[in-house]
């Protein structure tokens, strides 16, 4: 078992996928000097807010209510011996790519680490609490496969109290899929949207970029939006590729495009452009006099750790978490980050005019930027190394094993929900 080598066996499979991953170790290069420029590592949403007091709410459940957002950025990787609620056997759900331990990944030290900020605490995921939160309600994950790895996450961490059933599935690859939770009336589903915005995906066969248009957003979730009570977008990665931008049916200009007579405008600009038009969508849709409340989580920029040549052993070689201060977020990832929490911030201003509508950024960039040892790297294939050492070995440096480091980004997501949950009862 686990003994093919994926590049003799599935040439098709790896000339699509050597496209896709050599894209990831390309770009940053060429794009270096031109777009990046450098961010303080700790930018805090909360610097206003002098203390964080946190209330009581239910000394049964043992839950701890911080009335004010924490700075989940400022904060420390600690040794924690209990590890995750659950494994690669226990979940069922895990996408094969993410599930190291299966795939024969030795190390397991990398699962007994639990994030620690410094101004408030940060409580193991409680299932039950969630699930009390998502009482007859329905969570949307839209985005890319960054929004899966979470989503798998989620269901894994939910399913140690309550199994959820499959009751939907569409698309390559389950790209769009929905769980039931019968125990509390909970929808849980992902919808593939890497752009949020209109995006036509390059292809094999037909032209080798992007194209997106940035003045609408994706109809594939915005027709269900009415059935949602909370969304979580996470986008990024796919914001490298070569693509060519339109606005209001004309040519805006292209990124990465020599081939093409269009203008080189990068992606920051079109990244915060595709997001404003995601967040000005969802703000418009509360106009109506029927509409439903929705809650608005925008996951953070997902760093990855390309160190080496991504089809050689030892792509993303580390063992261990960063140490505070050891090593700097990358200036793309800061400016991706910063970018998303720009947005969001706008989005709070406006949507506070509206009742039922609340914008948060779960704010993983940082945290995740300190988690190197966390990704599949050439566990992403199963027993990559049981012939010894291939000449070429492809490496996925870009998603987190699970369990993982995702597994503490739901944590943040209960801690928002449960703030959330606590304004609601002061004002109502
Ligand atoms: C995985 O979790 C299950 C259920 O908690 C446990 O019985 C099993 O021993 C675990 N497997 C591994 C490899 O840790
Ligand atoms: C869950 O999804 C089903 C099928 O789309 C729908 O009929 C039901 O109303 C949804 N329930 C909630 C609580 O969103
Ligand atoms: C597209 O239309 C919007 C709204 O009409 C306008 O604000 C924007 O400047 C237009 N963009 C371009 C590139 O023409
Ligand atoms: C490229 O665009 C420029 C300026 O719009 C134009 O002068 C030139 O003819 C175009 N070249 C091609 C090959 O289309
Ligand atoms: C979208 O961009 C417009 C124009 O720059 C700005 O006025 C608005 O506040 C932005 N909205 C959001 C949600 O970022």
């Amino acid at each position: 078992m686990g003994t093919t080598n994926p590049f003799k066996s599935q040439p098709l499979f790896f000339t699509k996928k050597l496209i896709t991953w050599a894209l990831y170790a390309l770009l940053p290069l060429t794009l270096l000097h031109f777009y990046f420029y450098p961010l303080p590592l700790k930018q805090s949403l909360t610097d206003q807010i002098p203390e964080n007091k946190p209330i009581i709410v239910s000394s049964q459940e043992q839950q701890v209510f911080y009335e004010a957002p924490c700075d989940y950025n400022d904060g420390k990787w600690v040794r924690d011996e209990s590890g995750p609620l659950y494994n690669g056997t226990s979940c069922t759900t895990i996408k094969e790519g993410q599930n190291c331990i299966s795939h024969g990944r030795p190390d397991i030290d990398y699962l007994y680490w639990r994030w620690e900020p410094k101004q408030c605490g940060l409580p193991r995921f409680d299932p039950t609490a969630f699930l009390r939160l998502l009482k007859n309600k329905h969570l949307a994950f839209i985005g890319d496969s960054m929004a899966r790895n979470q989503l798998e996450s989620l269901l894994c961490l939910l399913s140690t109290v309550s199994t959820p059933d499959l009751v939907y599935r569409n698309g390559d690859d389950n790209k769009f899929r929905r769980w039931y939770i019968p125990s509390h009336n909970t929808n849980v589903s992902i919808y593939w949207s890497p752009f949020l915005v209109k995006g036509i995906e390059k292809s094999n066969t037909g032209v080798n970029y992007n194209r997106l248009y940035l003045d609408s957003v994706d109809d594939r979730w915005a027709s269900d939006m009415g059935q949602m009570d909370i969304i979580v977008f996470s986008i990024g990665h796919w914001f490298l590729h070569p693509a060519v931008y339109f606005e209001n049916d004309s040519v805006l200009g292209c990124h990465y495009c020599p081939e093409l007579n269009h203008t080189e405008i990068g992606f920051y600009d079109v990244f915060r452009k595709a997001f404003n038009t995601t967040l000005e969508t969802v703000i418009s849709s509360r106009r109506g006099t029927n509409s439903n409340a929705i809650d608005v989580i925008v996951t953070t920029f997902s760093p990855s750790h390309f160190e080496g040549e991504w089809d050689k052993a030892g792509a993303c070689p580390k063992k261990e978490p960063f140490m505070e201060g050891e090593k700097e977020l990358q200036p793309m990832d800061a400016e991706m980050r910063k970018i998303e929490i720009e947005v969001v911030e706008a989005a709070m201003k406006k949507g506070n005019q509206f009742p039922g509508l609340r914008f948060e950024a779960l704010d993983v960039t940082i945290l995740s930027w300190m988690r190197p040892d966390a990704h599949p790297g050439p566990y992403m294939h199963p027993f990559p190394f049981a012939n010894g050492i291939p000449e070429r070995v492809q490496n996925d440096c870009v998603h987190w094993c699970l369990p993982g480091p995702t597994d503490i980004w739901n944590a943040i997501l209960l801690e928002v929900m449960k703030r959330w949950e606590v304004q609601s009862w002061k004002q109502g």
